[in-house]
């Protein structure tokens, strides 16, 4: 069985995500943070870790990883949409963590940070966004730039069998609209341990009818 390829290029992406900046928080509503926060807290991030946010969006996440990783932590964060930089920038600012965060705008794929250097990488709803061959490229990059005994979270929708209808219209919709439909369900505990990670824990959720799976795992 395989998984849909993606088909929109990183230029669409970039215009989609900054023309929905202003709108995203009212179009994922509360039920993406149901997701993020079962990742978060299975993450078990402690004060003064060095975290990184791949695809941070508005920022929601983000915000509750600083205010975990407290005064002397930092929350890293890269996002191929200035807009959305631009939303979850001012989050930053209004919650008055703009010391303990630092947030760049590219390509997540080659990740512009040194090798061992965080303690945890977060990825919420956007694994599922990247091409199929890219998916094993973007996980090693987590690996490399994650500290031996580093954690990895990824939040995706995911390919299970439980909800095949769904799958199945969700998958014809990104074929046929793949702009707006940008990410599809993919295997994801097995791309994350294909890429080396050790398992921790796995949840499974669901949004809107959809199999969401949570993933957390470590580097050794
Ligand atoms: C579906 S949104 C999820 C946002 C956020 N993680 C959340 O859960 O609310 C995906 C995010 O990934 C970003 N993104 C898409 N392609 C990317 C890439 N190649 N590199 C970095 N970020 C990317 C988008 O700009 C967008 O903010």
């Amino acid at each position: 069985m395989e998984i849909s390829r993606v088909t929109r290029t990183r230029e669409e992406a970039k215009a989609f995500y900054n023309q929905i900046s202003r709108w995203y928080d009212l179009l994922a509503g509360t039920s993406e943070k149901k997701c993020w926060e079962v990742c978060v807290q299975k993450l078990r991030v402690q004060e003064g870790e060095q975290l990184l946010e791949i695809g941070f969006g508005t920022g929601s996440c983000l915000l509750n990883l600083a205010e975990l990783v407290g005064h002397p932590g930092k929350v890293y964060g890269i996002d191929i949409s200035e807009a959305m930089r631009e939303v979850a920038q001012e989050k930053v600012k209004i919650a008055g963590f703009k010391d303990r965060v630092g947030l760049r705008c590219g390509d997540a794929i080659h990740l512009p940070f040194d090798d061992n250097v965080v303690d945890a990488v977060i990825m919420n709803f956007t694994l599922e966004l990247f091409d199929t061959p890219e998916i094993p490229i973007l996980l090693s990059e987590c690996h490399r730039v994650l500290r031996n005994n580093g954690r990895i979270g990824v939040v995706s929708l995911s390919k299970n069998q439980d909800a095949k209808v769904m799958i199945r219209i969700y998958e014809w919709a990104h074929r046929w609209f793949p702009r707006l439909v940008d990410c599809r369900p993919i295997f994801v505990e097995e791309a994350v341990f294909a890429a080396g990670f050790q398992p921790v824990d796995v949840a499974d959720l669901s949004l809107w009818g959809l199999p969401v799976k949570v993933v957390v795992a470590t580097k050794k």
